[in-house]
């Protein structure tokens, strides 16, 4: 290891839902605790009027539901590699772009990390997707350009990159055997798979990956359950001569899309809206988009298509929106939901038995499937992924700490787990 590596590379893993930082400690990995008392933090920030400070993960949370004004911001990951990155926007008084947001919001787990270890970390062993963009390799590229800018506008020196299924790979504690396992991580962004076996040290003979997870579940299911009564697809009068047209589909894209809810709070949009409320042939569901713009409530519209999610895996749900209107709901049954999700969920899926093409070997050579990230825990992914792979033993892991696990053992030494940033 490069000498001044040692001792001072801090494992990161920036999720898109959420964050977290660790080292090695006597060979086992040791998560900084960067909010009080919790290994992980929510990758999200706030921006208070009158403030002095961002306020970043639960802080930010608990400000936007207790309806502080000010700007809030969730899966600042998804905006890596778009064109978004580098527009400008005033927060506490300055222009700032999304390097800058990310930057401090990195930066920030950098102080915590120092503060509770009582020493600083000029390095980084970061994770990354295998793919932050599916298809478009030029974008993926500039995606991982991007979130090293934002690490040296947070203060580090270097960085090394593990990809994150090989980090929940390197933490799984599967046994050393001839038999190739598989990690499946579904996380808020991307899903991401690694085929490897454990022999003196750890094989990988794929990584691969796809940009879809619970942030695309969310939207999926706020487009089919919850869009409608905010007036997608509703008519709406021509305002000269006859007829009707309906509601423009991208205004219910963005509002479903977590990290596109704050550019819609601009004051053209809102007015739009205003005029298409008085043209609607049925008023009521643009009154409550007006009221959802007007009231900037698209987060907490967002939030309770989350929390409906994760109701729904259990049993029939409800998405609660009556922070929008009170006792308006969506009935979400676990059937819909899978109805609404068969098409990420085959995705995912194809993705996974891609990686084992990739590795050159037949699902059925597979022993071993560990799950880990919050959206592993979705029974109908969990059940494409006992199909893809029939042989194999299902195996849950932390789905939350995996990815910063292994980060965290592999930054005791960066430069043979890490890989150097492309550019
Ligand atoms: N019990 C649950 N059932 C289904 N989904 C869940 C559950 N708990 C959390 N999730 C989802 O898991 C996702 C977050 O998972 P995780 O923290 O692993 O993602 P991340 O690491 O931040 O994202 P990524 O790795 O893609 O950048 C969110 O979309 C959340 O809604
Ligand atoms: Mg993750």
């Amino acid at each position: 290891m490069a000498h001044d590596w040692a001792g001072k590379t801090l494992g990161i893993d920036f999720g898109t839902s959420n964050s977290a930082a660790g080292v090695a400690v006597a060979g086992k990995p040791y998560l900084i605790p960067i909010e009080q008392g919790a290994p992980t933090l929510p990758t999200s920030v706030f921006f208070g009027v009158g403030a002095s400070q961002m306020s970043m993960g639960s802080a930010a949370n608990r400000a936007l539901i207790a309806g502080e004004e000010g700007r809030y911001m969730r899966a600042l990951k998804s905006v890596l590699g778009t064109s978004l990155m580098g527009e400008m926007r005033m927060f506490l008084g300055e222009k700032m772009n999304f390097y800058d947001i990310i930057g401090a919001f990195l930066s920030q787990v950098k102080s915590r990390a120092e503060a509770q270890c009582h020493q600083t970390f000029d390095y980084a062993l970061s994770g990354r997707p295998v793919r932050f963009h599916s298809a478009d390799a030029d974008r993926n590229a500039r995606a991982e350009a991007d979130l090293v800018e934002c690490y040296m506008r947070a203060g580090f020196k270097d960085l090394r990159f593990l990809v994150e299924p090989e980090a929940a790979a390197l933490a799984s504690g599967v046994p050393r055997g001839p038999g190739l396992s598989l990690i499946v991580d579904i996380g808020g962004g991307t899903s991401d798979f690694c085929v490897f076996r454990m022999s003196d040290g750890i094989e990988v003979l794929a990584n691969s990956g796809i940009r879809m997870g619970g942030t695309n579940f969310d939207k999926r299911l706020s487009l089919d359950h919850v869009m409608p009564l905010l007036g997608k697809g509703a008519l709406i009068r021509n305002e000269m001569g006859k007829g009707a047209m309906a509601t423009p589909n991208s205004l219910f894209q963005k509002l479903a899309t977590w990290e596109q809810i704050p550019f819609l709070y601009a004051g053209d949009v809102k007015r739009d809206v205003a005029k298409m409320m008085r043209l609607a042939v049925e008023p009521k569901p643009m009154e409550r988009l007006f009221e959802v713009l007007d009231m900037e409530l698209g987060h907490e519209v967002a939030f309770a298509v989350e929390a409906g999610k994760i109701r729904s895996n259990e049993e029939d749900a409800q998405i609660n929106l009556s922070i929008v209107e009170k006792g308006l709901g969506a009935p979400l049954t676990q059937t819909g939901m899978q109805t609404s999700l068969a098409k990420e969920v085959a995705d995912i899926k194809q993705g996974a038995l891609d990686t084992l093409t990739m590795a050159g070997c037949m699902p059925e050579d597979i022993v071993r499937v560990v799950f880990v990230g919050g959206s592993s825990l979705l029974r109908p992914v969990q059940n494409a992924l006992a199909e893809a792979c029939p042989k194999a033993e299902l195996d849950y892991r932390d789905a939350f700490t995996a990815v910063v696990d292994g980060l965290a053992l592999g930054s005791a030494d960066p430069m043979r787990f890490g890989r150097q940033p492309a550019a």
